[in-house]
């Protein structure tokens, strides 16, 4: 039996943001960071805030929200009596935000919280998944939550608020959105429901990626990757992710190499290693191989057999992280080769171990994931 359900309600295109003045007489706190704070986005989202009998800011979200902020957070949260959280910025914030709350429901489950989601970025889908990463800093490991009640209750995608994302963040954060569509698409969980969801965010994805990375200001262009960020955020909320997602987690923690660009630098190897059309020579094609060559054909690629699907889909990947100045190896991504070799074995262990990587539609083991990184060697 497989089961979808959607429970974040979704405002998207022009004006989202105004639904925020249909809030009435709650306590809200905004959850950012520092920049969102300093360059006036915050005080925008709460000056939309008309309803609300108070609207205050905590901007202390940083990069891979350690645990102390979360705690910090849930102190601001209790001194405001907060009852609606605006969770507004990157996944960072989202994942911040969504922690807070969820230590708030265990622990004080007398003080009743809403949370709304406002991304500002087109790529963690983070707006519509019951996951969060929080960082162990002293520790160098990221711990994902899962949990029903970290979803948000809204969700609000406004394209004016992605058009300040540079073009580096622009691709790392777009690559993050064709990862987590492409494994939901050949997750072992994957679903007529998550692959509606995954096909329409491919779509968009591939077609508008290309154009927000050269025309931030395209606002047609930031609202479909905006669009494709929350399909995909559905999708692989509800059928998870694979080896690609198990191993960026590792280069995350370890090297501090920004989430999207990790699985973009992995995901030509990660389709190839799926797919093993070579290893299927003279066998049935993989379930996997069959399903990059049907996203290959939907998004207009040369397909005229599964291997050729398969590759038009890497060529294509592989040319729009080269014409979007992605970094292609781990040199190039600015780790030192002596400190990879140091903690190497601890990467092939969690990246086989991470949850994600339960649902690769192709087995996993630590050889797996040394060939794999092997690509992005020096
Ligand atoms: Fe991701």
């Amino acid at each position: 039996m497989k089961r979808f359900k959607i429970k974040t309600e979704v405002c998207f295109s022009d004006n989202a943001i105004d639904t925020l003045s249909e809030i009435k007489n709650k306590r809200a706190v905004i959850i950012t960071d520092s920049f969102m704070s300093s360059s006036g986005a915050a005080k925008r989202i709460a000056d939309k805030l008309t309803g609300c009998t108070s609207v205050d800011i905590f901007d202390q979200v940083r990069p891979d929200p350690p645990i102390e902020m979360v705690v910090a957070g849930v102190k601001f949260l209790t001194e405001h009596q907060a009852d609606v959280v605006v969770a507004l910025g990157g996944g960072s914030s989202i994942d911040a935000a969504k922690g807070v709350v969820l230590m708030m429901k265990k622990t004080r489950p007398e003080q009743k919280i809403s949370l709304i989601a406002i991304p500002t970025t087109s790529g963690t889908g983070s707006e519509v998944t019951e996951f969060a990463v929080i960082t162990d800093k002293e520790r160098g490991i990221k711990y994902p939550l899962v949990d029903e009640e970290l979803l948000p209750d809204m969700a609000i995608l406004d394209p004016s608020l992605v058009v300040t994302a540079p073009p580096a963040v622009t691709a790392d954060t777009g690559f993050d959105v064709i990862t987590h569509a492409l494994e939901a698409y050949v997750s072992t969980n994957a679903s007529d429901a998550s692959d509606a969801l995954a096909e329409k965010a491919l779509e968009l994805a591939f077609e508008y990626l290309p154009k927000a990375y050269a025309d931030g200001s395209n606002l047609i262009a930031r609202e479909k990757m905006h669009s494709a960020s929350c399909l995909a955020g559905m999708a692989f909320n509800a059928v998870s992710l694979g080896v690609n997602h198990g191993i960026a987690h590792q280069l995350g923690a370890k090297f501090h190499i920004p989430h999207g660009r990790a699985n973009a630098m992995l995901l030509p190897y990660v389709i190839a290693f799926n797919a093993d059309v070579d290893g299927h020579f003279g066998r049935e094609d993989s379930q996997a191989a069959l399903r990059y060559a049907r996203i290959a054909t939907r998004i207009g690629l040369p397909c005229s057999n599964t291997r050729m699907g398969v590759q038009s889909l890497i060529d294509e990947i592989s040319y729009m992280l080269d014409m979007m100045k992605v970094p292609r190896t781990l040199s190039q991504a600015g780790v030192n080769k002596d400190d990879y070799m140091a903690v190497k074995p601890a990467i092939l262990k969690a990246a086989v171990a991470d949850p994600c990587t339960a649902t690769n539609p192709r087995p996993v083991t630590e050889e797996d994931v040394s060939d794999i990184l092997k690509r992005l060697a020096w």
